[in-house]
């Protein structure tokens, strides 16, 4: 589509994008520089890093890293790799090292900032050898409202002025937050349209039957929000009908039996603020929270991509700091119930995003269109995409002369 056409059809470059963002693989190995390695990226929730020797391992674009709790309880940040050869100190996503990184190849030994503190046999080194060289490079760490980032470039600001405009909406549905565990699976499609998903609220009557069938004859009210520098908002009230889903769900079970007896369809055992809005966040570029109505489903996704068409999402379910055990295991059922590869709700977005890597091999159909919502600024309906259009705002920027 030339630019010509494009504004035949009332489009410019901010409201379609095209498709080769998910399928050029060049365009994806710039990704890994230009965007990965230059933006704050989220890591593990700090209630996950209890103790000395506790660590996370990630990938940050496709480098492996190490997120380990110091004997003085700082969180230090290093490459997940052996000084000497290169293989990984640890395969685990979670664990706890102890008072070392012991690699498995030939055994040197690395303490929880990184250091080499152990090489076997080391005579044969000659006199002149010096562990020190071969400390792991450290990467930078910060943490935002108990949120833990790390960034691999020095060249850029502090996380608190990377978060800006979205900042204020992070802190206020994560504080006073814990994780109550993480669950992750793989779908065969671009890092981005999960992303692009999780702003976008035109999909779910369609996507997601359960949803759909509460929001019928329902107007449909909240907005979808620009945020600068690529994060983006959705926020709503509660307002599907609840008794139309158990009805649906009556009608395609055949089953009569009292839905209510089901423990994800009874109250939470914790008080829930039934007016709060439902929050959904974007941060930059693959970070993803939601916030269900009065804190009861409260989740955080981060998407490790692995190739131009393959995504790996990590899930973190947060509950309340020192909540009972029932409150935390309503929330893990709730959370499993329609997250993950088999939730409810996951399992037909992970369908969507994989029919879209799909439809891209078509290559007479060149532009995806993200130009809902027509009110100048940067607040629209719900089921506008300010949000979708903020992300590729930023993204162009950073992908400077390889964005398309
Ligand atoms: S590769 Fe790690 S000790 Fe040799
Ligand atoms: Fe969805």
């Amino acid at each position: 589509m030339t630019d010509e056409q494009l504004s035949h059809l009332g489009l410019d470059m901010g409201r379609v994008i095209d498709r080769r963002v998910y399928t050029d693989p060049h365009i994806y190995k710039a990704e890994m520089t230009q965007v990965f390695s230059r933006t704050w990226q989220f890591v593990a929730h700090e209630s996950e890093l209890q103790g000395p020797g506790d660590y996370i391992s990630a990938t940050i674009g496709e480098q492996p890293i190490i997120l380990c709790k110091g004997r003085d309880g700082s969180l230090n940040a290093f490459y997940n790799v052996c000084t000497h050869r290169g293989a990984v100190l640890t395969t685990r996503r979670k664990g706890n090292c102890g008072a070392a990184f012991r690699c498995m190849y030939h055994g040197w030994t690395f303490d929880q900032e990184g250091h080499c503190i152990g090489v076997p046999y080391p005579d044969a080194y000659g006199q002149d050898f010096s562990r020190d060289v071969y400390d792991i490079p450290s990467i930078r760490v910060e943490t935002f409202a108990g949120l833990v980032f790390v960034c691999l470039s020095d060249d850029i600001g502090p996380l608190e002025e990377y978060m800006g405009e979205v900042g204020p909406y992070v802190r206020e549905v994560v504080e006073g937050t814990e994780s109550l565990g993480r669950v992750r699976w793989a779908y065969d499609g671009n890092w981005k349209s999960w992303h692009e998903n999780f702003a976008d609220n035109y999909h779910p009557e369609f996507t997601h039957p359960v949803v759909g069938t509460g929001y019928r004859g329902i107007e449909v009210k909240g907005n979808n929000y620009w945020l600068d520098e690529g994060h983006g908002m959705l926020r709503f009230p509660p307002q599907r009908d609840p008794q139309r889903i158990v009805a649906a769900m009556r009608e395609t079970s055949g089953l009569e039996n009292n839905i209510s007896d089901n423990p994800l369809w009874q109250r939470p055992p914790f008080d829930v603020d039934f007016k709060q809005d439902h929050r959904i966040i974007t941060v930059f570029p693959n970070l993803d929270l939601q916030f269900m109505t009065g804190g009861m489903m409260n989740i955080i996704q981060v998407l490790r991509p692995q190739g131009v068409d393959r995504t790996v999402v990590e899930l973190l379910a947060l509950g309340t700091k020192g909540e009972s055990q029932p409150a935390r295991e309503w929330r893990l059922e709730r959370t499993l119930d329609s997250q993950g590869s088999t939730g409810k709700v996951s399992g037909d977005d992970n369908e969507a995003v994989v029919r879209c890597q799909l439809g891209f091999a078509a290559s007479a159909v060149p532009w995806s269109n993200m130009s809902r919502g027509q009110e100048p600024g940067k607040v629209g309906g719900k089921r506008d995409e300010y949000s979708m259009r903020s992300f590729y705002h930023a993204w162009r920027r950073y992908m400077g002369e390889h964005a398309l």
